[in-house]
């Protein structure tokens, strides 16, 4: 079976096919898969556990030091432990998603994710594979070295539309309306926070899936990886 080698950066948007895409590309090359979004859920779902305001900054980086998060990464079925208990359905939900922004936008979060997700990344690279990793700032700042960087978009109406279907499918309420601007509120958010916004690296293929099924972005990444050189 042919296998990647080294890093491939997926970055984007909410509503882009990011993970889904993500996960086939590993699971189809072998590799490992790193979901950093679901990092800062989990965070997330700590900080409202623990009823702390998602804004205070300070509170924030205390339970976020405070936290054990494990992260698999199995691209069939990557788990996520916080305080060794798996979150994986529960990241997912309302009002992790309402907070989400907020507590990403804390930089002291950021950083103490980012060496996480380093780290990951270089135990991933120590085994044959390579590894996917799918965030918002992976070709900026997490991985700047990845052998190959794709920067997902997509319209916000064909975004709205993948998110409520997805929120359905797994059993959440999910209109049109209101996801579409909730998935614009988040991007207003994430491309306007001081600390690693959202934005395409300079050296990254911008990859515009509102027109494209999931088997044809793959194929497209398939391609990208080929070319690089990146499998083994
Ligand atoms: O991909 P997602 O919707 O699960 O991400 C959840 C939030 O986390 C999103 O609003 C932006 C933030 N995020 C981030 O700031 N940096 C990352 N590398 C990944 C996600």
């Amino acid at each position: 079976m042919v296998q990647l080698r080294g890093v491939v950066a997926l970055d984007g948007p909410s509503g882009t096919g990011k993970s889904t895409v993500s996960r086939e590309l590993a699971s189809s090359l072998g590799a490992r898969y790193l979901d950093t979004g679901a990092m800062y859920r989990a965070v997330t779902l700590a900080v409202l556990r623990a009823a702390v305001d998602p804004a205070d900054g300070v509170e924030v980086e205390r339970v976020a030091r405070a936290v054990e998060l494990v992260m698999g990464t199995d691209p069939l079925g990557p788990g996520v432990a916080l305080d060794g208990t798996d979150v994986a359905a529960e990241i997912r939900g309302a009002e992790v998603t309402g907070a989400v922004s907020a507590v990403s936008a804390v930089a002291a979060v950021r950083e103490l994710l980012v060496e996480h997700q380093r780290a990951v990344v270089r135990a991933a690279l120590d085994q044959p594979g390579g590894i996917v990793v799918e965030g918002r700032d992976i070709g900026t700042v997490v991985a700047p070295d990845a052998g190959l960087k794709v920067f997902l978009t997509a319209s916000s109406d064909a975004r709205a539309l993948r998110r409520s279907a997805q929120d359905n499918a797994e059993g959440r309420a999910g209109d049109v309306a209101s996801t579409r601007a909730d998935v614009q509120r988040r991007d207003a958010l994430d491309s306007g926070r001081a600390v690693s916004p959202l934005r395409r690296a300079d050296d990254a293929v911008e990859l515009d899936t509102t027109e494209l099924g999931v088997g044809e972005v793959i194929e497209q990444l398939h391609k990208l990886v080929e070319r690089r050189g990146l499998l083994a």
